[in-house]
This record gives structure tokens, C-alpha cells and sequence, in this order.
């Protein structure tokens, strides 16, 4: 039976493209009926430098924003990675099996660590390996995720491909990545060669989950585009990365075609074309910000929903990482 698995880190605001890239499809897959669990990966988050005055707010802000995106806590297990800390120890398992050239060769840490490798955390060279661990854990077979982490689940693959062999075994399922929709990849509004992004310095690059609706209309506004007008077929968006991250944004919110949009705009100016995204965008965006905003006046029953997920997650996650301990080894 499918089982879906899915983490965000609380490292700062979500971002439209965390939104449309995961959020929104993990509550169409809950809603689809199907198992599914949604992580708050704190320890990922951890692997650069979060302020231990700033991280708990950050954790209960993404668990509010699951929430008021759709996620219901009862049909899906929503917690936090920490509290359960089966996942720290299947990591340090898939350490052992996970090669340093394979980790060397991830595109998120040649990113992320920069020119100065020296100076990374360990944790964000092994940052893939506890990926894994969250997903095997659960024996998770669908992973929805943006087009970033390809490559992550690509090596979760290969860490289970490499663990069944060594050990002679076929425990760990071969997961499936899904990487659908419109808005896998939502690009930067001021740079359509740069994907959207909560650490990019410029705040008007993206558009936050906690902006108001005058600041997401301006930041649409003021979007980067090219002069020509809307083509009337997706081919006519090719060459024009900007053009075509404003056009996927709106089919993704409206839930419609790339072509079923261009059919309706093609032939308009961005001057017409942006007011109706902006509309658009504020009023799916801003009914989830206000209620992320009323959820977190009451910390208390963030925490009691989070501790119940924790305690749903453990129950499926300790079994299996005493069946892998017995499978390594380890005397108990
Ligand atoms: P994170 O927190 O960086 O991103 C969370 C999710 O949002 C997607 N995303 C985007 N999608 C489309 N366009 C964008 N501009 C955009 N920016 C972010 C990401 O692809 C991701 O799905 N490593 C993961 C967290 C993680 C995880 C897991 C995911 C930890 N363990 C197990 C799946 C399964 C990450 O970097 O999340």
C-alpha cells in the first residue's frame, strides 16, 4: 500500500515556492486518501546556523502553515523530526553505508557549503543521508517534492539499493519521487535563471506565505519580465524563463493548464496580465496567512498536535529501526 512521506525545514518563511512546490501537494495527497506523513525536519534545519532563539517559533510557524494550508492532523501524521529520535539513528546507519563520493557529488552541498568546504558543518555533507533516514523509516514509497531534491531521492534510492545488497536483504523500499504539477521549479521574480528561494537576499525575489496583500501585488508588480506580450501556446514560452515562471505560477493557483492559461491571457501585456496574477495570488495566499497567524496565538495546542504526531510517527519508526538493527547486527 502507498505511503507518503514529506519534510520542509524550518529554516525562516515558507515561500510561494514551498508552497506550490510541496505544501499544496501534500494536501492534495492526503486528500486523495491515501497514508501520509508530514515532517517538520528540525535537524536538517540545523545543519547551518539557526538561532536557538529563533528555531522554535520557526518550527511552530511551518506546523501552523501546514495546518492552515489544509494539512488536518488527524488524517495525516504532522511532527516534528526531532522528537523522534529513530531518525538520528537509522542516519548514522545510512552513514555507514552512504559512500563520501556521493555526498561530495550533491549539487545542494556544493551549493550551500560555497568555495570554503573546510568550514561546513559535517551534518550538511550528510544532510542526504538523513533524508533518507526520514523516508525508510516509514518504508515510504511516494516522496513529493520540488524539483531541487531530485537528486536527494535519487541517493535515498542508492542508500537502499546499497543497504538491501550489503546486507542480503530486500527491506528497504525502492522509493518513487513525485515531482508534478506546474510549479515544480518556481523561479525568482527577479531573476528566471534562479529558483525562488527563502535565503535569497533580496526580498523581492520571492513572495513569502506571510506577506500582505499589498506587498505580494507589488512584488508581482515589479516582477522581472520581457517587453513582448503573452504567447497563446506554451512553445512561445520557450527562451522567456521569466514570461514562463509568471505563467506557471498563475496555472499552478488556479489549478488549470499551462495551456488552459494561455488560451485565456496569450496576446495580453504583463501590464494587464500581472493585476490578475496579483489578484489571483492574494486571494488564495491570504486566507492561509491569516489563519497561520491565528493558529499561532495558541503555541500550546501547536505543541499538543505535534507531540501526538510524534508519538503516531514513533509508532510505525521504531519497529523498523529495531528490524534494521537486527538485520546489522546489534546485540539488544
Ligand atoms: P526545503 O525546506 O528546502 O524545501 C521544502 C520543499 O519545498 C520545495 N521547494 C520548491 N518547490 C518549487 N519551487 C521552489 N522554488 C521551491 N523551493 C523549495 C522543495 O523541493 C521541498 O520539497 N531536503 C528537503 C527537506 C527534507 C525532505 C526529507 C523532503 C528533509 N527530509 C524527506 C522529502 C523527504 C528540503 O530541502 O526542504
Amino acid at each position: 500500500t502507498p505511503r507518503v512521506f514529506s519534510g520542509i525545514q524550518p529554516s525562516g518563511g515558507l515561500t510561494l515556492g514551498n508552497y506550490l512546490g510541496a505544501i499544496k501537494r501534500f494536501v492534495e495527497m492526503q486528500d486523495s486518501g491515501v497514508e501520509t506523513i508530514y515532517c517538520v525536519v528540525d535537524l536538517h534545519a540545523i545543519t547551518v546556523w539557526q538561532d536557538p532563539e529563533a528555531l522554535p517559533r520557526q518550527t511552530r510557524e511551518l506546523a501552523a502553515g501546514y495546518i492552515a494550508a489544509g494539512l488536518d492532523p488527524e488524517k495525516s501524521i504532522l511532527f516534528n523530526q526531532s522528537q523522534v529520535a529513530e531518525h538520528a539513528q537509522l542516519a548514522w546507519i545510512f552513514n555507514c553505508v552512504a559512500r563520501m563520493g556521493w555526498m561530495s557529488r550533491m549539487t545542494q552541498w556544493k551549493d550551500k557549503a560555497g568555495k570554503n568546504q573546510q568550514n561546513a558543518s559535517l551534518g550538511l555533507f550528510a544532510y542526504p543521508s538523513l533524508m533518507a533516514a526520514d523516508i525508510l523509516l516509514y518504508h515510504a514509497t511516494h516522496v513529493p517534492v520540488g524539483e531541487d531534491q531530485k537528486q536527494h531521492l535519487e541517493l535515498t534510492r542508492d542508500i537502499a539499493l546499497k543497504f538491501n545488497h550489503d546486507y542480503k536483504t530486500d527491506f528497504f523500499p525502492i522509493t518513487e519521487p513525485v515531482i508534478e504539477g506546474a510549479a515544480t521549479r518556481v523561479m525568482s521574480l527577479r531573476d528566471g535563471s534562479k529558483k525562488m528561494s527563502k535565503s535569497d537576499p533580496s526580498d523581492a525575489s520571492r513572495i513569502n506565505m506571510t506577506d500582505d496583500a499589498d506587498t505580494i501585488a507589488k512584488k508581482i508588480r515589479k516582477a522581472k519580465t520581457d517587453p513582448d506580450a503573452l504567447p497563446s501556446e506554451a512553445k512561445g514560452l520557450e527562451d522567456r524563463p521569466e514570461a514562463r515562471n509568471l505563467v506557471n505560477i498563475f496555472a499552478a493557483l488556479s489549478e488549470s493548464s499551462i495551456d488552459e492559461v494561455l488560451r485565456d491571457v496569450g496576446g495580453k501585456q504583463f501590464s494587464e496580465f500581472k493585476p490578475m496574477l496579483a489578484e489571483l495570488a492574494v486571494n488564495k495566499l491570504a486566507p492561509i496567512s491569516s489563519e497561520m497567524e491565528r493558529l499561532m496565538q495558541d503555541q500550546a495546542e501547536i505543541d499538543r498536535i505535534l507531540r501526538g504526531g510524534a508519538a503516531r510517527a514513533r509508532a510505525i519508526a521504531a519497529p523498523i529501526l529495531q528490524r534494521t538493527y537486527d538485520i546489522v547486527g546489534m546485540v539488544r
